[in-house]
């Protein structure tokens, strides 16, 4: 593959930047092999719509489809790296103060390196009790061959089922990520919006607020997006391509 180069003026946009938020979403993943919501739905389960999977109805509905579905893409995650996007992110923390923001629910950023500051829409490794909330310690189903339903396992404390530890939608954020998220975006200079389609909301108000906060706002995304017009640059990359290069270009000898 050919080196990829940002343009000189997104180089001097970012130069120099020394708060910075990196608020990534399912494309992050992408090139690591974790389908996105848009591509996620293959085989098994092509008949369903992810929107209808990851709501509280559909939990209530069928327990044990919805769970089925999680554990299968935490088997997924299970197996696949972190991809060179990741790593490059981690590596930046080395140097520069930097803040990871994810929409994500795997653990491909903390796997690469990453403290990641928050998970905004939760993770599908903290599996908690649908009833009294108390987190379950679920073995990751070792068999990556879906299955269409499977039962979830019983609380500990209350005997009621286990759920996934992610935000549906239609729930509320986690606060304290959702705070600790604002924090980080005002005080911000930098903020890198990789993989996301800035539909999801409340999340995508975050880059809108680094915006009107005056901040560089750089988006790194193959096809454009809800947050384009919105944004300083607009880089049409891949994460796993352009953030190594961003990175290194935003060292002071780059
Ligand atoms: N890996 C995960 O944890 C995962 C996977 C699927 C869905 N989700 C959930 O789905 C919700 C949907 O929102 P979203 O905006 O995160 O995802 P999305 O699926 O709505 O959008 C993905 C975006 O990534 C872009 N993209 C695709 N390949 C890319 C690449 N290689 N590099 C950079 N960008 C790329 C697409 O153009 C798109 O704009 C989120 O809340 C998230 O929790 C998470
Ligand atoms: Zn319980």
């Amino acid at each position: 593959m050919s080196p990829i180069e940002p343009d000189p003026a997104l180089v001097d946009a970012v130069r120099g930047a020394r708060r910075v938020v990196v608020f990534s979403g399912a494309g992050m993943s992408a090139e690591s092999g974790v389908p996105t919501f848009r591509d996620a739905l293959s085989g098994l389960w092509e008949r369903f719509d992810p929107a209808e999977l990851a709501t509280p109805q559909a939990w209530e509905r069928d327990r044990e489809l919805v769970w089925a579905w999680y554990e299968w893409r935490r088997a997924l995650v299970r197996r696949v790296q972190p991809n060179a996007g990741h790593r490059a992110v981690a590596d930046w923390a080395l140097s520069t103060e930097l803040a990871v923001v994810t929409q994500n629910v795997d653990d491909l950023h903390e796997r690469a390196g990453s403290t990641v500051a928050a998970h905004l829409h939760g993770s599908l490794f903290a599996p908690r009790c649908s009833a009294c909330g108390t987190p379950a310690h679920v073995d990751v189903h070792p068999d990556l061959a879906p299955v269409e339903r499977l039962a979830p396992p019983l609380c500990a404390e209350c005997r009621a089922p286990v759920r996934p530890g992610v935000v549906w939608f239609g729930e509320d954020l986690p606060p304290a990520a959702w705070s600790v998220a604002q924090d980080a975006v005002e005080r911000c200079d930098l903020m890198v919006v990789v993989g996301t389609s800035g539909v999801v909301y409340p999340a995508a108000e975050l880059p809108l607020r680094a915006v009107a906060s005056g901040a560089t706002v750089v988006e790194i995304n193959p096809e454009p997006t809800d947050l384009t017009s919105a944004v300083t640059h607009s880089w049409r990359a891949t994460a796993a391509r352009a953030l190594p290069a961003l990175v290194a270009s935003c060292r002071p000898e780059g």
